[in-house]
């Protein structure tokens, strides 16, 4: 093989190696997950709803870590730590929630209106339920959930 030919096969090879990390970066998908109900229960109000947007799936329980305290979460209206977002379920007072705070459209960080009990994204104004759902575009995909629980006034989540 002469030394031409075996240049324009490295060429090749370089730019095939580079065709599945091509396409894989213009995907804005995410995986979904779930929650587990928490021991206590302040008072919330009715959440807002995901009819037309895809469905949350379950995630698997695995190891628990602490994020934060119960007394943080009911002062503050949610917890942030690591990009993982805590909130006590609108639907149901005695669970939390946590998603990852990375929107699934394109990467900016979401804010949590305690107001609205929704997260937002401030670059194109997704927006998301407490759970991860897609409310409103451009977002597609739900905030990927993590599994998530309160023990001795602590926050635990599964990530
Ligand atoms: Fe969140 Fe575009 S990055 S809506």
């Amino acid at each position: 093989m002469d030394r031409r030919k075996l240049l324009s096969w490295f060429g090749l090879g370089w730019v095939v190696s580079l065709l599945p990390s091509s396409l894989v970066g213009c995907s804005d998908a995410q995986s979904p997950t779930a929650s587990v109900p928490a021991t206590t229960s302040p008072a919330t109000s009715p959440a807002p709803t995901a009819a037309a947007s895809p469905s949350v799936a379950a995630a698997p329980a695995g190891n628990f870590k602490a994020i934060g305290t119960v007394a943080q979460l009911d002062k503050d209206g949610h917890l942030l730590s690591d990009k993982i977002a805590v909130v006590r379920d609108p639907k149901d007072s005695n669970k939390v929630l946590a998603v990852n705070a990375i929107c699934t459209h394109k990467g900016c960080d979401v804010k949590w209106k305690s107001d609205k009990k929704l997260y937002v994204c401030p670059c194109h104004d997704a927006e998301f339920a407490a759970d991860g759902a897609v409310l409103e575009g451009p977002a597609k995909t739900p905030l990927q959930r993590y599994a998530a629980k309160i023990d001795k006034g602590q926050v635990l989540v599964s990530v």
